[in-house]
């Protein structure tokens, strides 16, 4: 029995008496380097919080006395699969990947394992193969945090009329979020206290197409209409744009996710009513101690598990907090994620 099998065998045994797993990837008996080299295989930088997730990772992993090799794919599975097979034939010791496409990286996974490296998905899952490690926050309360938001600002009188902005179809995160958020509005939906009157998917999570729907919504409804639940800052931005042009900015909720700079600044200005703030410092402090522990072949205890529709993957899920102009000082400012004088320009 190689050490692969024995650790899932008493991970499984474990996680029945405790509720904790062991991560697949430790255990093996390979030659580490004595200064690991990780690779990170990102989706996108275009956004601006995985620039920030990038250099907190990689300040975090040299910081531990370790190197890292960072590949990005400008949202291109092919671009993605390339990068990692050269982080592969790199060596490195062990892979966090950010998939562009969940499902279509599990034939990376595949080819990372057959070179004996294990990987840790970050953020995002990757569906369909024996992912070793998942980190991430709650997705789902995210959707949730953003959807109570509207809950409780329903109209005293009639309806919420609303306009869902979901993010990339090719994301299991957007799948997350949307069902958090129909956990709070299906019932809301069934009493008839809230409408939904334009619903889509924002490809690629791009603002421009979150602006392209918003116009499609007020094309097919008119300006009729009381917020826009945007999935994340990037939507949000590109919302508020066509809500900007149809001269209705600030009249309209418009939710988020992400506590980019652009985004606490228009809450501080009145055009968007709240983010989800996800501390990046937490999930990159993590990803480089797991990564390393990886890298290491040490064994991984997780508390959570989340399966990928092929297993049940050891993950480690992070607190998440829902912000507003009320406390955008005590939580992103506070946190130093956001400078005072920046929001409030
Ligand atoms: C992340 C969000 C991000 C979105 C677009 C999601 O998977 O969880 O934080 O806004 O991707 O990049």
């Amino acid at each position: 029995m190689n050490a692969r099998i024995l650790l899932v065998i008493v991970s499984c045994a474990l996680s029945i008496v405790t509720g904790l797993v062991i991560a697949r990837g430790g255990g093996a008996a390979v030659n580490v380097r004595q200064r690991p080299l990780i690779g990170l295989s990102m989706d996108t930088l275009k956004e601006e919080r995985w620039q920030v997730d990038r250099d907190l990772f990689t300040a975090a992993v040299q910081a531990a006395g370790a190197d890292v090799l960072v590949q990005s794919a400008n949202s291109n599975d092919a671009v993605q699969l390339q990068n990692i097979e050269s982080l592969i034939t790199q060596k490195v010791d062990a892979l966090v990947i950010i998939p562009h496409d969940g499902a279509a990286m599990a034939k990376a996974v595949n080819l990372a394992h057959q070179a004996g490296i294990p990987v840790l998905s970050y953020d995002r899952l990757i569906t369909g193969c024996d992912l070793d490690l998942y980190l991430t926050f709650d997705n789902v309360k995210v959707g949730e945090l953003q959807a109570q938001f509207l809950a409780d600002r329903l109209p005293s009188n009639g309806k919420l009329r609303l306009i869902r902005i979901y993010g990339s179809k090719t994301d299991n995160n957007a799948k997350l979020f949307k069902q958090g958020q129909d956990n709070i509005l299906n019932p809301l939906i069934a009493a008839g206290k809230v409408e939904v009157i334009f619903e889509d998917w924002a490809d690629d999570w791009k603002p421009e197409n979150a602006k392209k729907i918003t116009n499609a919504a007020i094309t097919k409804n008119g300006p009729n209409f009381d917020a826009i639940l945007a999935s994340n800052d990037g939507t949000a931005g590109g919302a508020i744009q066509a809500l900007t042009e149809e001269g209705i900015a600030g009249k309209i909720i418009v939710t988020g996710q992400d506590a980019d700079l652009a985004a606490c600044q228009r809450i501080a200005q009145g055009k968007q009513a709240m983010t989800v703030y996800k501390p990046i410092q937490s999930i990159a402090n993590k990803a480089a101690e797991l990564a390393l522990d990886l890298a290491r072949r040490k064994p991984i205890v997780a508390r959570d598990a989340v399966n990928n529709g092929q297993t049940d993957v050891p993950s480690v899920l992070l607190d998440i907090v829902a912000v507003t102009k009320e406390n955008l000082r005590e939580t992103v400012v506070k946190d130093g994620f956001r400078k005072e004088a920046e929001v409030f320009q």
